[in-house]
């Protein structure tokens, strides 16, 4: 597709295109599918019929030749976004940050941190990306600041400073000791000293991250300001970092002691009674009345509740929640993971999906910056890495939501394995490694353990190319190494490869704008008990739309499938898709249009 393709052009090519580009072929004469069976769409919103891509500008492409990647950088790539059919790029953290947790400690929501460039060049990506018929998403971490935010540098003065009660404080148990025995999700005290004031702030991640006081009205019209400065600058969404911690039960009470005498804060703080009036009111403050998103990190909320979390009327418009990346327990504990099935995959897919029905909605995701990489996560060891990559690829545009798709995730990037963990960048990684050693793991099993999650399995620099640091660099060195494959598996030579992951990607980009069935049509899980294929239904207005996904390296067999006439193959992760049936070649999916 060429470059400067308009994103109206885009569209309708798409439906008309899609079987031709597939690659695959048609075996039932059935008419190819046009833009839309049924009807206008104009009263979906701009991000539901889209494809959101994270970028983690820190590893996206530099512009300066130096080691880390800038904003400058991400304009230079818009041309790659739009041919993958992104209508919005959600960046990580750029803000002022003393980078404790890569700009997830804010010291400055209104400036742009120099590492990543400046203001202006912030104001040009929003503008050349509006070019491209492209959004940008900012990331905004509300639970807490950055301990060099100036709000805290006052509160932390003393007792009766102006910016007191901007952050949790608490005396000092009799003991002298902490306040509670709650544990930080990156390991040790949730609490640390200060001693102008005699008192413990509290701090659900790094002691660099205080956790800001949202019962202040103060703290919550200063963060509402802070979505509008961004809102007015022409941001097209915010997704709203760990949003589910902003509220702590009353009193803050020690939780139930694990073996290290500590209870996890977010078991006893995640999700507290009453959190939705501060996120209705963010709402109402904000983004209300306008086509800006708001997507919330929601670790913690229960399917059961999405709900009243999300719609129309309600705090967000998309929920990301974590089941379904978190089938063996690694969010909680890298010592104590679990095996997992393909049923607890879809039972975790099926429950988001549900209950987002009606006027629901939800972010489609398998990879994130804090996740590892999808193809070493969903498939046993071995399989290949190009169909699993795709095998994701089509349960992800086959769901109902919005899917968003992480840097790299578009090629199959895999997971690192460095020999050390001093070789680790990130801060949860070397918390968790001293935690796994003492829980009595071996250091070999420990970073075993930080090899197969470290959220640095997800951060190494972008493989542009098969030049020197794959294009990401002009310079000598990058802030993480760039991962060993990068000669082979880089955007340039699948851009190349008809039967790349790359181009596999632009192609559902493709088939999801053009058939509105795959944006809006209801989701039925079909054969749930099979532990090798999971298959769902999507419906609307009389078209129905078939995704089969076999997770196994072996051939497998889609069972309980509907009843129909004949049946046009519409993608699938083989290029030479047979006729249509239930037999599934080994990492083989498919999208099919049922008649
Ligand atoms: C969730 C972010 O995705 C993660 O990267 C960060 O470390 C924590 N929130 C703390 O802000």
């Amino acid at each position: 597709m060429h470059a400067q393709m308009t994103r109206r052009t885009f569209v309708a090519a798409a439906g008309a295109a899609a079987l031709a580009l597939a690659g695959c072929s048609s075996n039932a004469g059935k008419p190819q599918p046009t833009t839309s069976a049924t009807g206008d769409t104009t009263d979906i919103p701009w991000w539901k019929k889209m494809v959101v891509y994270e970028a983690y500008p820190r590893s996206f492409q530099s512009t300066t030749g130096g080691p880390s990647g800038d904003i400058r950088g991400v304009a230079r790539r818009l041309d790659h976004l739009q041919q993958l059919g992104v209508g919005a790029v959600w960046l990580t953290p750029v803000f002022v940050s003393p980078m404790a947790d890569n700009g997830y400690d804010v010291a400055n929501y209104m400036d742009i941190d120099p590492s990543f460039g400046t203001m202006e060049d912030m104001d040009q990506l929003i503008a050349k990306a509006a070019d491209h018929d492209i959004k940008i998403v900012l990331d905004m971490v509300i639970n807490h600041t950055s301990d060099q935010h100036p709000w805290f540098l006052d509160s932390r003065q003393s007792q009766t400073a102006d910016k007191a009660d901007y952050y949790i404080w608490r005396d000092p148990a009799p003991d002298g000791g902490a306040p509670n025995n709650w544990e930080s999700i990156f390991g040790g005290s949730a609490w640390t000293y200060v001693s102008e004031r005699n008192q413990y702030y509290l701090h659900t991640f790094l002691p660099q991250q205080p956790d800001l006081n949202w019962e202040n009205k103060r703290v919550r019209a200063e963060m509402a300001d802070v979505f509008n400065f961004w809102k007015d600058k022409g941001v097209g969404g915010f997704r709203v970092d760990a949003v589910t911690y902003i509220k702590k039960p009353e009193g803050l009470p020690s939780g139930v002691p694990q073996t290290n005498g500590m209870a996890p804060i977010h078991d006893e703080t995640a999700n507290t009674k009453g959190i939705l009036e501060f996120l209705n009111e963010l709402q109402s403050k904000t983004v209300a009345g306008t086509d800006v998103f708001l997507a919330g990190e929601a670790n913690g909320v229960p399917a059961s509740e999405l709900n009243q979390w999300v719609g129309p009327n309600a705090a967000f418009d998309m929920l990301f929640t974590f089941p379904h990346v978190n089938l063996d327990g690694h969010d909680d504990s890298w010592s104590n993971t679990h095996e997992w099935r393909l049923t607890d995959l879809k039972d975790a897919l099926t429950q988001t999906q549900t209950n987002t029905a009606g006027d629901g909605w939800c972010p489609v995701f398998f990879e994130n910056h804090d996740q590892p990489r999808c193809v070493n996560e969903y498939f046993a060891p071995g399989c290949d890495r190009t169909l699993a990559a795709k095998v994701i690829a089509h349960v992800q545009y086959g769901l109902r939501g919005t899917p968003f798709v992480y840097q790299g995730q578009e090629i199959g990037m895999q997971n690192v394995s460095w020999p050390s963990i001093e070789d680790y960048n990130d801060v949860q990684s070397k918390g968790r490694y001293q935690k796994c050693l003492d829980d009595g793991l071996t250091p070999e099993q420990a970073l075993a353990a930080v090899q197969r999650f470290s959220r640095d399995n997800a951060r190494t620099p972008m493989q542009w190319d098969d030049t020197a640091h794959a294009g990401f660099t002009q310079g000598p060195t990058t802030w993480l190494p760039v991962h060993d494959d990068y000669a082979t598996h880089n955007i340039a030579a699948q851009a190349q490869d008809d039967k790349s992951v790359l181009s596999c990607f632009k192609r559902l980009a493709q088939l999801r704008s053009g058939n509105d069935v795959l944006v809006s049509g209801t989701y039925t899980e079909i054969d749930h008990d099979n532990q090798n294929v999971y298959s769902f239904l999507r419906e609307l207005d009389g078209r129905r739309v078939l995704v089969m996904a076999n997770f196994t390296n072996a051939p497998a067999t889609a069972g309980n499938l509907p009843a129909c006439q004949g049946a046009t193959v519409l993608s699938c992760t083989y290029e030479d898709s047979p006729a249509w049936d239930a037999e599934l070649r080994p990492l083989e999916a498919r999208i099919v249009e049922l008649r």
